[in-house]
């Protein structure tokens, strides 16, 4: 496939990005940057049109990057879509879409590798090993071609937020990072590239995930972390096309697992869980 422009505003090249931002820089007009991987659908197109309505300029990139895929065949499976996220970006009005091949992207193999600590160490870090290594990388690299002044992400993956929190604190980058919550489809269902591979009655079984972390918010302060998440994991149960892979109360800033001891005033429910072979993760944050 060729990445090279397909509209005026698609590029491929590092130096034409780099090019764009410094004179919109010189003109003192904000960058907002929304980093993405493709196969865009609502959630990601939320996160542009708040950059949209926040930011004077707006860049989308589209890689996907294998130094995050722990698992090779999900790399291959990834669904890969430039020609139609780049209609729907440009109906956005966005104003400079990134897209660079892996070549460009990554002249030689990167030999640093990036360790968060806690907020690394569990929950996605624990099951993915080097999968927040290579989200940092990507996105530190994204973060000095494109220069923004605000970086988009959605809540929707908590655990990369909580990353890209210490990636922009710990490493000085001064952009400043916006959350954008979850958006789902009427059956709760987290919008997700990777929802394109389920069967329809796959999706309707995969709603079910979003209704136990409901259960279990609305279970919380009757009964505390672990009944609540007992109420969660007996409707799980109800569904044996649903395998779950891990289902915790965090707190949604460091991403400390909770127990019932734990204080924590707003915490968020996290869970992977697996539905027809695919690996689907959601969350349900206390305050919205
Ligand atoms: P990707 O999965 O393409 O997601 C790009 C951005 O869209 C992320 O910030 C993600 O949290 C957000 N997003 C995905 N689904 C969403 C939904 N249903 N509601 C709201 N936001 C949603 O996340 C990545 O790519 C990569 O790890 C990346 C940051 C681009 C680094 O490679």
């Amino acid at each position: 496939m060729n990445f090279t422009p397909i509209t005026m505003n698609t590029t491929g090249e590092n130096k034409t990005v780099k090019y764009y931002v410094r004179s919109w820089r010189k003109e003192e007009k904000t960058i907002g940057f929304v980093p993405t991987m493709g196969a865009l659908h609502e959630g990601h197109l939320d996160l542009v049109r708040k950059a949209r309505e926040t930011c004077d300029k707006v860049v989308v990139s589209i890689f996907v990057n294998p130094l995050q895929f722990n698992n090779p065949t999900d790399l291959e499976k990834y669904p890969r879509n430039l020609e139609s996220d780049v209609e729907m970006l440009v109906k956005e009005n966005v104003d400079l879409i990134y897209a660079p091949l892996p070549m460009e992207f990554y002249p030689t193999p990167p030999n640093v590798s990036l360790d968060f600590g806690k907020v690394s160490s569990v929950l996605e870090g624990e099951m993915r090993p080097g999968h927040f290594s290579g989200v940092g990388i990507v996105v530190a690299r994204l973060f000095h071609i494109v220069e923004p002044h605000k970086a988009f992400f959605g809540a929707k993956d908590l655990q990369q937020v909580a990353v890209i929190r210490n990636l922009i604190n710990d490493l000085g980058f001064d952009i400043e990072l916006v959350r954008c919550p979850t958006k789902r489809e009427t059956s709760g269902l987290a919008l997700s590239s990777r929802n394109k591979r389920l069967s329809e009655s796959g999706k309707k079984t995969a709603a079910e995930i979003f209704a136990g972390l409901q259960l279990a918010m609305a279970g919380l302060e009757e009964f505390g972390f672990e009944e609540a998440k007992k109420l969660a994991r007996q409707h799980l149960e109800k569904y044996p096309e649903i395998k779950t892979e891990y289902l915790e109360w965090v707190n949604p800033e460091n991403m400390e697992i909770l127990s019932s001891t734990s204080q924590q005033k707003n915490p968020a429910i996290c869970i992977a869980a697996w539905v027809e072979g695919i690996r689907l993760i959601d969350n349900l944050l206390s305050e919205n």
